[in-house]
């Protein structure tokens, strides 16, 4: 392929220093976040969910990012999906974020388990009547024979649901306990700045990584 081989970008936006880091990286990745959903005009909270199949291969999606609080990171999706029976295997995962205007990079390794019931059907209920219908219409990541035959169910599940439309068990959300993050920010030269923060003994230790 031409032209991907002097395809490149010079960072050199911004800086991330040790002075800035606070204990807490979460409050740092809440700043970065918002930064994006400020400047980027769409999907700023999209990120690469990795897992693990049950043949150890990875495997990596983009799902967007729907709650952060000092507990970690909330998404929703099928619990069938391949991705659901591969964190029920292996609760292990691994996020990344790029958001490429502002030349800044976020890793999180960490530990999933299922939100509560309550907060799977509080956020259900707060999206769109059609993004319900959906839900109950995808049997997520299973073999399709057609479009037709997604379309159809979803005709049917609007008439079985005209109006409230219950959450589907087997949809809901996955908090991400975080046990590693790491914030990389694009300097000159390639000499981009990292900072690695891990959780030891109840507290976040901040390491800085050679680039
Ligand atoms: C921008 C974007 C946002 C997405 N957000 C979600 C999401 O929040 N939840 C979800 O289940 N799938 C989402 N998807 C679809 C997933 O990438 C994926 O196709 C789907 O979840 C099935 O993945 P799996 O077969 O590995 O389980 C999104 C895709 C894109 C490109």
């Amino acid at each position: 392929m031409s032209g991907i081989k002097d395809y490149r970008t010079d960072y050199s936006k911004h800086e991330l220093n040790r002075k800035d880091l606070p204990e807490n990286p979460i409050q740092l990745f809440d700043i970065w976040l918002h930064e994006a959903m400020d400047s980027i005009e769409s999907d700023a909270n999209a990120f690469t969910l990795s897992t693990v199949t049950a043949n150890t291969f990875p495997s990596s999606r983009v799902l967007l990012l729907k709650e952060v609080s000092d507990k970690g990171f909330v998404f929703f999706t099928n619990y069938k999906s391949q991705k659901g029976q591969e964190m029920e295997l292996n609760p292990k995962v691994a996020l990344n974020f790029f958001w490429p205007s502002l030349e800044k990079q976020v890793r999180i390794q960490g530990v999933v388990e299922k939100v509560s019931k309550a907060e799977s059907d509080a956020y259900f209920q707060s999206r769109p009547y059609k993004s319900r219908v959906g839900a109950w219409a995808s049997e997520q990541s299973s073999s399709l024979e057609s479009r037709a035959i997604l379309e159809e169910r979803y005709l049917q599940f609007s008439e079985k649901f005209p109006e409230y439309v219950p959450r589907p068990t087997h949809w809901g959300g996955y908090l991400v306990k975080p046990q590693k993050i790491e914030f990389w920010q694009g300097r000159n030269n390639r000499l981009h700045d990292r900072f690695s923060f891990h959780f030891v003994e109840s507290k976040w230790i901040a390491v800085r990584l050679a680039p």
